[in-house]
């Protein structure tokens, strides 16, 4: 593509976010606090209960109950969506949508080692679910 094509391309995209945000306009969206501090809980429980196959199926509903959070939260406009410049918020509402989309995958992937029973694919899968908390919060949750 050509550096004209490529701009037209961007300017198309750019017009129909707008629409593409307004497509959860009919799921009700979760506090994202709520779900965060759910993540944090139900996460640890997971850990601790990974060694134990008799509480793997405590960790299965556990882990049901992340994703539903994450799926909640995830149409929440995050605090900051208000202080971006005018032309640059519904990007930066876009893109905390997609940290979240990958937070999904990573609890889907937690979701299928709790399934195959195995407590070492649980504690990594725990791991990465917990490593994006750095990426996420450094652009949606910094420090005050
Ligand atoms: C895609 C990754 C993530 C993103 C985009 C994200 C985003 C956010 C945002 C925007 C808030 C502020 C909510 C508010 O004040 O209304 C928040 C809070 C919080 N997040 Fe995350 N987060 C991510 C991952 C995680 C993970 C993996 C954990 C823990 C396992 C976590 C734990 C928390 C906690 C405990 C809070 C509440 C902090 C407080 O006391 O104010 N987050 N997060």
């Amino acid at each position: 593509m050509n550096r004209r094509a490529n701009i037209v391309a961007l300017l198309a995209a750019l017009a129909f976010l707008p629409q593409l945000l307004a497509f959860r306009a009919d799921k009700k969206p979760l506090n994202i606090k709520t779900a965060m501090t759910k993540l944090k809980d139900g996460l640890k429980a997971i850990e601790t209960n990974a060694a134990d196959p008799k509480k793997h199926p405590q960790c299965l509903s556990g882990v049901l109950d992340l994703e539903d959070a994450v799926n909640g939260a995830k149409l929440s406009d995050p605090p900051l969506a208000g202080k971006q410049a005018k032309e640059e918020r519904a990007a930066y509402v876009r893109d905390y949508r997609k940290a979240m989309i990958e937070l999904q995958k990573d609890l889907l992937d937690l979701e299928a080692a709790v399934l195959d029973g195995d407590a070492e694919k649980i504690k990594a899968a725990c791991d990465k679910v917990g490593s994006a908390q750095n990426a996420g919060h450094s652009k949606f949750n910094p420090r005050k």
